[in-house]
């Protein structure tokens, strides 16, 4: 019965482990049918970062195209040549392509595949034309393509080079070309589109960053922040991350310095930072203080200028004053024999004679404001 009992048990564990259900799947992730996985080109937690690289899937052979121009002399443009079906345009053609063959084939260039007639034009004949190459996969196609292109170059060049004999074969038997109306393209068009897997395969957004170079040996689909490439952006000390606006570098933060700019290349010490703010701070605190001063000292000036001076001026208007002399001439007159009284008896002056009209002017007295 227990035995019964822990099988059940353990058969239910099992179901729960192996069976996952689509609704189980992280936010983010998506059911395929089969599992939960990630939508094309994301990785990583909620499926949130975009790959940094994927492999490109590479063919065995790759072919590519060399476009050219060749006037062949001597021969007549008929106008059923402009027909790629006419007897005229096949005879032509044959001819043309097997001369080509003689031409370029050789042990110098195993890749040659045969000379494709775009069209003939007018003008003696001018041929319009492709030389197809292919060659096995290698990392560096592209060199060999350029190289296999130079060496087409230079035995088309040679070919029409070839100094004129007799006007009656080249009607006939062989082809005589104008050798200043030859020309090769600078470089091949590739038979094969390795960044349209990038395009196709990257996550949606990010299609744009992606593009074909040499990662491990291989190539891959790779963008600026994918680490182990020839093109990838030095971000100094900084990370690399690719977001939707494109690669960006993130610049670090320690304890001793901080970095910025588009690659991080700058940094300063922090302590040299604070040192500047610091005696910032205290020159500013000194100015401050220094300012202070200043206007207290202006506002008591100001303050004596407003209500001390007049005070002096209106004292004389007052009372007090003439108390004080009184005073004075009180005491000073009491103590003399001669009273005021006896003087106002003796001296008597008559006002007569005054001309009450003269005006009598007497400086007033200035206020002296001497500085602190
Ligand atoms: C070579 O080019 C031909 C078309 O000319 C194409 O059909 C073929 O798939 C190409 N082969 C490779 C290996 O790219
Ligand atoms: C081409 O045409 C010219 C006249 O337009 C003629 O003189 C010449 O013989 C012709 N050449 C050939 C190869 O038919
Ligand atoms: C080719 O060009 C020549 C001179 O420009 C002209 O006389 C002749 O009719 C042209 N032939 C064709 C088939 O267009
Ligand atoms: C094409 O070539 C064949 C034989 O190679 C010949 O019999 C025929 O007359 C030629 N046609 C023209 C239009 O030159
Ligand atoms: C150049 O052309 C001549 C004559 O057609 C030939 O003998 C020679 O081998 C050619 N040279 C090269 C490098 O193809």
């Amino acid at each position: 019965m227990l035995v019964i009992w822990i099988l059940t048990l353990a058969l239910r564990l099992c179901a729960s482990v192996t069976t996952v259900t689509p609704g189980l799947c992280q936010e983010g992730q998506i059911w395929n049918g089969k599992q939960c996985v990630c939508p094309q080109g994301y990785v990583g937690y909620q499926c949130l970062s975009p790959l940094e690289s994927f492999p490109v899937e590479t063919p065995e052979k790759l072919n590519a195209t060399l476009g050219m121009t060749v006037k062949v002399t001597y021969r007549n443009f008929t106008e059923k040549m402009n027909d790629a079906s006419s007897q005229e345009y096949q005879n032509f053609s044959t001819l043309f392509k097997n001369r080509m063959d003689v031409v370029l084939k050789g042990d110098n260039l195993p890749q040659y595949r045969g000379v494709n007639i775009r069209r003939l034009l007018n003008g003696s004949i001018v041929v319009k034309n492709d030389v197809i190459l292919e060659a096995d996969y290698t990392l560096e196609y592209e060199e060999l393509f350029e190289n296999l292109a130079e060496i087409v170059k230079a035995k088309i060049m040679n070919e029409t080079r070839t100094t004129l004999l007799d006007p009656d074969s080249c009607r006939k038997a062989i082809l005589c070309y104008s050798e200043e109306d030859t020309f090769v393209d600078s470089s091949v068009t590739p038979g094969f589109d390795f960044q349209e897997q990038c395009t196709q395969k990257a996550a949606e957004g990010y299609t744009q960053f992606y593009y074909v170079d040499v990662l491990d040996g291989k190539l891959a689909c790779v963008n600026k922040c994918t680490k182990g490439t020839k093109s990838q952006m030095n971000c100094n000390l900084g990370t690399c991350q690719l977001q939707r606006s494109g690669p960006r570098c993130l610049c670090p933060n320690t304890n001793t310095h901080w970095y910025w700019g588009e690659t991080c290349e700058f940094n300063i010490a922090k302590s040299l930072v604070y040192g500047i703010v610091g005696a910032v701070m205290a020159v500013l605190l000194l100015a401050l203080i220094i300012l202070i001063i200043l206007f207290s000292l202006s506002q008591r000036k100001r303050h004596r200028e407003q209500y001390d001076v007049p005070q002096e001026w209106r004292k004389e208007g007052t009372p007090g004053i003439f108390q004080k002399t009184a005073i004075w001439e009180d005491q000073n007159l009491r103590e003399s024999r001669f009273g005021l009284e006896n003087a106002y008896n003796n001296f008597r002056p008559t006002l007569e004679t005054v001309d009450s009209g003269t005006e009598l002017h007497i400086q007033r007295p200035e206020m002296v404001a001497s500085t602190v």
